[in-house]
């Protein structure tokens, strides 16, 4: 008779080297001891493994580079762990980037995807798929209103419509093979080691380097923002308790003007540096091409279902969230070198 599994679970975790990935694993890793947890990440711009060095020498913890473009080296990957459950955070995940040149979006967003349901496939029913995807595949929203899990999909940027893609087929191996799988549509994310392209670092970092502060179009773009602890929170219940098949949006009802938010940020700063006011460095630049003016998420159903609720208050969250950027300096300057300043003065510079 072979010996019982040390292991429970057997968890692939792709993009576990990115910001929610990370901050997914540091929950994970120590809650969970029984499941194993492989972290399957080809460390893109936005990889990081000194995120993870809290827990890069726990027993139930691996770190795989693997491309979940390459099929052949998930394969393997998949044989060498007995992978029997995938949270699947690997993309390519900045709609900026997306607009500069959408094909690696494609290559990973969509055919990645394929390539981890093909594998998942092969162990139907013993397997588990949670997709982590954005509430931005259902586009620009009206006054008011709240995306709901059944708002048809209407995504406008190669981004999102690379996630709506892959969205569709994770449903259709659902529907048709039977495969079991959840999928989250989560809203804008912020908190530690967010890489600093994303507005919310982008503002504390700028404003600390006493740069401008971009703001495109009019500021009056709202985001529906999500403390990334709640978010890790709510993709752990869904992983264990999200019913097959099933959607779930998760948001937190933070539905804020861009400008409101970086005003915050600013005002942040300016109690904890002083030397300001910061929001003097706010500049208005020229929109991006196709920007959706409004997400907001009824998050009901992860509400009801799963019992979650947000722990942490916005504001709150947000100093934290300063307070760790200031604080980790070092990681900052560490990922604003190269190729950073490249995307950066692509991106801003005659904006
Ligand atoms: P991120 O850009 O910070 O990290 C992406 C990670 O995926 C990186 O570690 C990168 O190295 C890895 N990766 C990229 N291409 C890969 C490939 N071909 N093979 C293996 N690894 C690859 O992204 P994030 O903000 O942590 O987002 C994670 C997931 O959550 C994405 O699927 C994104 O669409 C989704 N999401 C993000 C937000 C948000 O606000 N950040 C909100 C909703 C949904
Ligand atoms: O809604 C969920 C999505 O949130 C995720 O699916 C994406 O992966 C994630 O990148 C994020 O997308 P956004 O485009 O909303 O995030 P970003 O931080 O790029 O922009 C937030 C808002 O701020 C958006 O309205 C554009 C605006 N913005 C952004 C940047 C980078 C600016 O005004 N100036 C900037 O310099």
């Amino acid at each position: 008779m072979g010996s019982p599994d040390k292991f429970k679970k057997r968890v692939g975790v792709t993009g576990g080297a990115g910001f929610i990935g990370s901050n997914l694993l540091l929950h994970l890793v120590p809650e969970y001891p029984e499941y194993l947890f492989i972290n399957l990440d080809c460390l893109t711009y936005a990889g990081n493994l000194s995120n993870l060095a809290a827990i890069e020498n726990s027993p139930n913890y691996v770190f795989e580079k693997v491309d979940i473009r390459q099929s052949h080296q998930l394969r393997q990957c998949f044989m060498k762990y007995a992978v029997d459950s995938v949270i699947h955070l690997a993309a390519e995940s900045h709609v900026d980037r997306s607009i500069h040149g959408p094909a690696d979006f494609i290559q990973t967003n969509i055919i990645g995807t394929f390539n981890l349901l093909e594998l998942a496939r092969e162990k139907i029913p013993h397997f588990r798929f949670l997709h982590v995807s954005t509430d931005e595949v259902f586009g620009s929203l009206e006054d008011n209103s709240c995306s709901t899990e059944s708002t048809p999909y209407n995504p406008n940027s190669p981004y999102s419509a690379s996630k709506a893609a892959a969205d569709h087929l994770v449903r259709a191996y659902h529907q048709t093979y039977g495969l079991d799988t959840v999928t989250a549509n989560s809203s804008n994310n912020f908190g530690p080691y967010q890489f600093p392209e994303k507005i919310i670092p982008l503002t504390i970092i700028n404003a600390r380097n006493k740069s401008f502060i971009p703001i495109y179009g009019d500021g009056e773009n709202v985001r529906d923002w999500l403390y990334v602890k709640d978010h890790c929170r709510a993709l752990d219940l869904a992983f264990h308790y999200g019913r097959p098949g099933q959607t779930y949006n998760i948001g937190a009802s933070n539905q804020l003007r861009n400008i409101d938010v970086v005003e915050r940020i600013c005002g942040i700063m300016d109690s904890i540096l002083g030397d300001g006011p910061y929001r003097k460095l706010i500049k208005f630049v020229k929109d991006r091409p196709g920007h959706d003016r409004r997400y907001a998420v009824d998050a009901s159903r992860l509400e009801t279902q799963l019992h979650w609720k947000p722990q942490f208050a916005f504001d709150d969250a947000l100093r934290s969230t300063v307070e760790w950027y200031l604080d980790n300096w070092p990681w900052v300057e560490n990922c604003t070198t190269g190729d950073y300043r490249k995307y950066y003065s692509q991106n801003y510079e005659n904006r």
